[in-house]
Formats: C-alpha cells, structure tokens, sequence
C-alpha cells in the first residue's frame, strides 16, 4: 500500500475508541519490526523519523526504507516527522514524501507557534499530508530541543481552544504529565485536564512520552480522547538489550545479522504487546 495520511487513521481511531501506535524507527531493522508488528497484529500504523533520525540515517534512506515497506504491508503505514523545529527540515520530509509531520512550536511564544503552525498547514493541507503541532512543553529531552524538566509546563486548555479556532490544526500534542525518556518514578498523568482540552477541542490528541506509562494510565487516557500514543524509549531499550544479551553469550559472534536479528525479533514482540494495549489490533 502507498503511504497513508495520519489524519486517516486518527479520524478513524478517534471515532471507534481506540489509539495508533507511533514509534520511532532509526535504522532498517526496527523499521521492519514495526511493520511486521503491525501485519502480525492486522493493526494500522505509524513510523515516526525524529530530525536526530534523520541525521543518523539519511532522508532518502527513512522515506525509501519506509516506502518500501509499506508498499509490501497490507495494512495502512503512515510516515511522519516526530518533532520537526526547523521549518526547511519540515518541507523537505514533504518534498521527499512524508504523509505527515509533526510541526514542534511549543518552544516558540504562542502567536508564533500559531504563525508557524499556520504556515506549514498552508503548504501541507492542498497535497494531504498530515500536520501535528504541540502546544504545552512535554519534559524530558527532545530532539534538539533539551526542555528541562522543571521548566516542563502542561497545557492550558483555553489556549489549546484557541489554538485549535486559530490554525484549523488536526491533532495536537498535549503535555499532562508524560516525559521523553526513562522515567525516574512512576508518571502521574493530569486525566481531568486531557479531559477539559478534549471536551475544547474535539480533535485527535497525541501523547508523547508515553514509554515507561502504566498500561492502565494508557488506556485511560485513550478513552478520554487520545488517539496517537508515541514510543521510543521503549524501543531503545528492547532492542539494546536483545543485543547486549546476544553479544554476552556469544562473545566469538561476528555476523551483525546473528546479533540485529533478535533485537529486531524482540521489537516485534514489544511492538504487538503495545498494539493490544492501545486497542489498534485487527482495525487495520
Ligand atoms: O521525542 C523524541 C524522540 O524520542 C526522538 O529522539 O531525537 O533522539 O531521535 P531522538
Ligand atoms: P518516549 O521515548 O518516552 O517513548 O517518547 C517518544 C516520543 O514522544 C516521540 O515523539
Ligand atoms: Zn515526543
């Protein structure tokens, strides 16, 4: 299948109840796990490309390994852009032939984030690629943007009304009290004001940070108008650690694949686990 708009999918997701996973792929093997994930679950999916990932991999790497996949899959794949700050990186993932980016203003003062915002939906909106903006400061360390944790503010539900009447914006990215990266403690997550911005707003609300989240507090949150849950860290973990595992126990080991490959089969596993929890199994 060709690469599907996120906006599909999150519309679709937002009216039965349940979320699309986004996770984060670097290189060609979790790109695979992802996508095998989401055909071993009959579950749509989204592959998110950070700007970091994109400067470890190559543009024309990410949109070719992606495309390729997806082409092969029988279930919808969306390509993304996870935190685009840098306006000319943004439209080359749509020249190169992302179906969405996540626009990331949250840094910026908030006419600004709007302007921005604005001006990437002007250029997205007449080819259908998908935009996601952020507004609320999600703590934890982003690509290139270190945003430290005390300085993490949740996002103000009026101004998230406004934001939405002022740009037209399809889904937002919400801080309520997830980070970026391993957690030290177990998160609290601020459910009543996910729901005062979703009973605002109406429209598909992403959660970022969401690696290291109770299953419960996930489930939760996707009830009350979560539709895009983000993983990382998550990833990361399970795929060093497969590695670090192999590596341990077969110290004369030299072939890359006896060492990538059951780090990419423990992805998959990871990735479906994640799949039945968000509830996006067999609505492919
Ligand atoms: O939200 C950030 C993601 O975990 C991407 O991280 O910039 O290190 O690729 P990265
Ligand atoms: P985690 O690394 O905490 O899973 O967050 C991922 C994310 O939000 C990507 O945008
Ligand atoms: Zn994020």
């Amino acid at each position: 299948m060709a690469l599907v708009p996120v906006n599909d999918l999150l519309f679709k997701a937002d009216k039965e109840g349940y979320a699309v996973g986004a996770f984060n792929a670097n290189n060609m093997e979790i790109v695979q796990a992802i996508v095998e994930a989401a055909e071993q679950e009959n579950s749509p999916v989204i592959m998110q490309a950070s700007q970091g990932a994109i400067k470890y991999a190559g543009l024309e790497y990410i949109t070719g390994m992606v495309t390729i996949a997806a082409k092969a899959a029988n279930i919808p794949v969306a390509l993304h852009l996870d935190h685009g700050t840098d306006f000319e990186q943004v439209i080359k993932c749509i020249r190169s032939g992302f179906s969405s980016v996540m626009y990331d203003g949250s840094k910026l003062p908030l006419e600004e984030n709007i302007a921005m915002t604005n001006k990437v939906l002007e250029i997205a909106r007449p080819i259908n690629v998908s935009v996601e903006a952020e507004l609320g400061k999600i703590g934890g360390t982003e690509d290139d943007v270190h945003v430290a944790d005390k300085d993490a503010t949740f996002t103000d539900p009026n101004e998230a009304k406004y934001f939405v009447e002022k740009t037209g914006i399809e889904s937002l990215a919400i801080a309520i009290g997830t980070a970026h990266g391993q957690y030290k403690g177990e998160p609290k997550l601020d459910f009543e004001r996910l729901e005062k911005i979703k009973n605002l707003i109406k429209i598909p609300i992403v959660l970022h940070g969401s690696s290291g989240v109770p299953d419960e507090a996930i489930q939760k949150s996707i009830k009350l108008g979560i539709c895009k849950v983000n993983i990382d860290t998550n990833i990361r973990e399970v795929f060093v650690n497969e590695m670090k595992k192999v590596v341990s126990e077969k110290t004369s080991e030299i072939d890359p694949r006896k060492i990538l490959g059951p780090a990419k089969e423990a992805t998959v596993e990871l990735i479906r686990e994640k799949m039945r929890v968000f509830g996006s199994s067999n609505k492919a």
